[in-house]
């Protein structure tokens, strides 16, 4: 099988955090002590992905660009492309057509954030699946907000719909899709929805009627935080300064994770730790050249 690559999406307007986003991507926001994107990018890393493109918008792309160059820092290699308006999250796949090359790919919402235990395990194992696409359930309060999928005892997908005013489960799912090659043709075939927009809902509905869509459940020992709002970027920042507090131990640490992986060696660690100031972040990757933390 051709290697899995990775799509991180970081588009839109951002609007409903106006004025906060009024110049500034959403997906640079701080969560915590580091930029959001870098917790979809830790997603891919822990699912061993490593050929990434990012997407943004006209106005942001060169703003990521600064911030992640060209990913060897972190043992990977990024691309950029734009998405000039927001037409919604299946057009990641014509936009990253060329670069898919008819790849198996993983495209994470670059607002959205997972942490838990069993995370790497559950990712790798979507990773692995060669035929077909697979998605995830995650029990919320507010299912309308999002993807609503519903299921059978046999957890066989019976249906997906997209923001339902009466939604058929709790079940929500969360930004974060595995592909087999064929998602860019899938896409093609897509026609904008009421909202005009290309819906990934409408992506995984095509993978749900020729059988081949899994659903994976996200069990309630993974936190998955949603940004959208001024309160939630306020709870998921302080859930990260909580966790990392207490443990000693950075969520969504790019170069620790690469580090851990083997990917960078001492050296590069060496250099991103002086790009990265006189800042926590900067201590506690020094840290990590003197004791690393892989057995935790
Ligand atoms: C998008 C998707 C939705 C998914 C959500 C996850 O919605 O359309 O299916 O559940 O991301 O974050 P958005 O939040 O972009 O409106």
């Amino acid at each position: 099988m051709m290697e899995r690559c990775g799509i991180v999406l970081a588009g839109g307007t951002g609007s409903r955090l106006y004025p906060v986003t009024v110049s500034l991507s959403k997906q640079l926001l701080p969560i915590h002590d580091k930029p959001m994107i870098y917790y979809p990018i830790s997603i891919l890393m822990l699912a061993n992905i490593r050929d990434i493109l990012l997407i943004s918008t006209p106005r942001d792309i060169g703003l990521f660009e600064r911030l992640l160059g060209d990913g060897s820092q972190f043992g990977l290699h990024f691309s950029y492309a734009v998405q000039p308006y927001p037409n919604g999250l299946a057009e990641a796949y014509l936009i990253g057509e060329k670069f898919l090359n008819g790849r198996p790919s993983c495209l994470v919402l670059g607002d959205n954030l997972l942490y838990g235990h069993s995370l790497s395990a559950t990712l790798n194992k979507a990773a692995q699946k060669k035929h077909g696409a697979t998605i995830f359930g995650y029990h919320v309060s507010n299912p309308s907000a999002y993807g609503v999928v519903e299921f059978d005892q046999s957890m066989k997908v019976v249906s997906i719909e997209e923001k339902p005013a009466q939604p058929k489960s709790s079940f929500a799912v969360p930004g974060i899709y595995f592909y087999d090659g064929r998602a860019s043709i899938f896409a093609s075939q897509l026609k904008p929805s009421a909202r005009g927009e290309l819906e990934i809902t409408d992506l995984n509905k095509k993978y749900l009627e020729e059988g081949s869509l899994e659903v994976e459940l996200l069990g309630r020992g993974i936190a998955w935080l949603d940004t959208g709002t001024h309160d939630l970027l306020y709870d998921a920042s302080l859930f990260v300064k909580t966790i990392e507090q207490r443990q000693g131990l950075k969520i969504g640490c790019l170069e620790e994770i690469a580090y851990h992986k083997g990917w960078i060696g001492p050296q590069e660690l060496r250099s991103q730790i002086e790009k990265m100031g006189n800042s926590t972040y900067s201590t506690y990757l020094r840290h990590l050249l003197e004791a690393p933390r892989s057995a935790v």
